[in-house]
């Protein structure tokens, strides 16, 4: 049965008529435009599909949409200023070239904005405890950390 669920995405406010077991990804990408974040196991496996609700990241694979009445949603989209200019963390990964094919790079840059706003400098091991849950097919992960390493920099203006 569809229920009316209001929720913010990226700061803009929503209404949507949806069955309340809808994943939130699929209202993301069908209903909001917003194709950051990617299905990939859609079992919590993989991390693809991160994105952030109330600051907290969570798989959008497996979340229900019933159960975020109210909340707001945060995406990859929603990162760069209205200007264009890159937010910082994916400024870094950019110079860094922490990215391959790119397919898990949104659900690594929303747990990084989560974790650098818990612990602005983090440790190489908190880094690597971060991103432990999200899988890079190509390879990229140490230029990953070097990449939310720097962007913890850049953020506390010790660049
Ligand atoms: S698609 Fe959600 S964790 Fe893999
Ligand atoms: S850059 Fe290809 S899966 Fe991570």
């Amino acid at each position: 049965m569809k229920m009316s669920i209001r929720l913010t995405v990226n700061g803009s406010p929503h209404s949507l008529e949806l069955s309340e077991e809808v994943p939130l990804i699929f209202a993301l990408r069908n209903d909001l435009d917003c194709h950051g974040a990617k299905l990939g196991c859609g079992l919590e496996q993989c991390g693809a599909c991160v994105v952030l609700a109330d600051g907290e990241p969570i798989y959008s694979c497996t979340t229900r949409i019933g159960d975020l009445q109210g909340k707001a949603i945060e995406t990859l989209e929603g990162l760069a200023a209205e200007s264009g200019e890159l937010h910082p963390i994916q400024q870094a990964f950019l110079n860094h070239n922490a990215a391959q094919c790119g397919f898990c790079l949104s659900g690594i840059v929303m747990r990084t904005k989560a974790l650098l706003a818990k612990n602005p400098k983090p440790s190489r091991q908190d880094i690597c405890q971060a991103l432990d849950g999200h899988l890079c097919r190509c390879g990229a992960q140490p230029r990953m950390i070097r990449a939310v390493e720097s962007a913890a920099a850049r953020l506390r203006g010790a660049s």
